[in-house]
C-alpha cells in the first residue's frame, strides 16, 4: 500500500482521449453514488464535473471530516490544488474517495473509504500481496501456539494463513461489513473456521489482550493513533509486524526492516517491532 498504488492516476489525457471517443455514452443508466471524504485537517476546495454534455463545473468546500456524495451515472472529473499545482482525476462512478495528506504532507485523494462518521478511517482496503503475507508471518515468528490479530484485517487473508500454514489460531478485526464477509467465506474455503475469528468493529476500541502477535497494514497517520491501543494492551515483547508503514514513536522498538517485491516488481517494506 505505498502511498502512491493509493493515488489515483492522473487523466487529463484520458479524458480527452475518451470523450473524444465517445466512451463517456457507454455507461449504465444506473444511478449511483460517488463520495469524497476529507480526512485532512484543512477545508478542501476542488472543482467537480460529470461527463456528460454541456456538465458545468461544481465548486465546493469540504470541511474536515466531512462527506460529499455525488449521485452519478457516469465518471466524475476532480480538480484541486496543490501549493504551484493543479491535480486533476478522473472518479469512477459509485466508488468512495478519501483526501488525505501524502508522505510529503502535499493534499492528495486516494480510492477507499469507510465513509462511517465518529470511527476513524485508518486505510482503504488494499490486500498485502500474498508473497507479503508469508514473508510478514514469517518475520513475525508466527507459529503453532500464537494467537494473531490482523487489525483492518481486509479481506482476512493474513489470519487464513497463518492459520492454514501453521494451525495458528487468530483473529481479524475490520470496519466493513463486505470485508468480514470475505473473510468469513474465506476461512470456511480454507477450512480453518474453527481457528479464526472475524469482528465487525473499529479497531480503535478493540480488546487485542490475548494476541500473541499483531499484524497491520495502515497508513503512517493511522499507526500513530493505534501506538497507545497497542502499548495499553499487548505484553511486552509482543510481536507487531507492519506493512509498508513504520509505527511513529515506535523507533526503539524496532528489530527488523525487510523490503521485498511482489510479482509485478512493486516493492514492499515489513517492520518488526517487540512491544
Ligand atoms: C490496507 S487494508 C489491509 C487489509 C489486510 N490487513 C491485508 O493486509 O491484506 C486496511 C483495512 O483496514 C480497514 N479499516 C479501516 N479503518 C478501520 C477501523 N477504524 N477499524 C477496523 N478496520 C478498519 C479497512 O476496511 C481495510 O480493509
Amino acid at each position: 500500500m505505498r502511498r502512491k498504488a493509493f493515488a489515483l492516476v492522473l487523466v487529463q489525457a484520458v479524458l480527452a482521449a475518451a470523450i473524444a471517443q465517445g466512451q463517456v455514452s457507454g455507461v449504465s443508466p444506473t444511478r449511483k453514488e460517488t463520495t469524497i471524504r476529507n480526512l485532512t485537517e484543512e477545508t478542501v476546495r476542488y472543482t467537480i464535473r460529470r461527463l456528460i454534455r454541456d456538465s458545468q463545473p461544481t465548486v465546493r468546500y469540504l470541511k474536515p471530516n466531512a462527506l460529499d456524495r455525488w449521485p452519478c451515472e457516469t465518471p466524475l472529473d476532480i480538480t484541486f490544488d496543490r501549493p504551484g499545482q493543479q491535480i486533476d482525476y478522473r472518479l469512477e462512478c459509485g466508488l468512495p474517495y478519501t483526501f488525505r495528506y501524502d508522505a510529503d504532507d502535499n493534499l492528495e485523494l486516494y480510492s477507499g473509504s469507510h465513509g462511517l462518521f465518529g470511527v476513524a478511517d485508518l486505510a482503504p482496503f488494499v490486500p498485502t500481496p500474498m508473497v507479503v503475507v508469508d514473508k510478514m508471518l514469517e518475520l513475525g515468528g508466527v507459529g503453532e501456539d500464537d494467537f494473531l490479530f490482523d487489525l483492518g484485517c481486509g479481506d482476512g487473508r493474513i489470519v487464513i494463513t497463518a492459520a492454514r500454514k501453521f494451525g495458528t489460531r487468530g483473529v481479524g478485526i475490520d470496519i466493513d461489513p463486505q470485508r468480514i464477509d470475505e473473510s468469513i467465506r474465506g476461512a470456511k474455503e480454507a477450512g480453518v473456521g474453527s481457528l479464526v475469528e472475524f469482528r465487525l468493529q473499529d479497531v480503535m476500541k478493540a480488546e487485542i489482550r490475548t494476541a500473541t502477535v499483531v499484524t497491520i497494514y495502515l497508513l503512517p497517520e493511522s499507526n500513530a493513533l493505534l501506538r497507545p491501543l497497542l502499548e495499553a494492551q499487548l505484553k511486552s515483547g509482543t510481536p507487531v509486524v507492519s506493512h509498508n508503514y513504520s509505527i511513529p514513536g515506535w523507533e526503539e522498538k524496532e528489530v527488523d526492516y525487510v523490503t521485498l517485491q511482489d510479482g509485478t516488481g512493486q516493492e514492499h517494506t515489513i517492520f518488526v517491532y517487540r512491544r
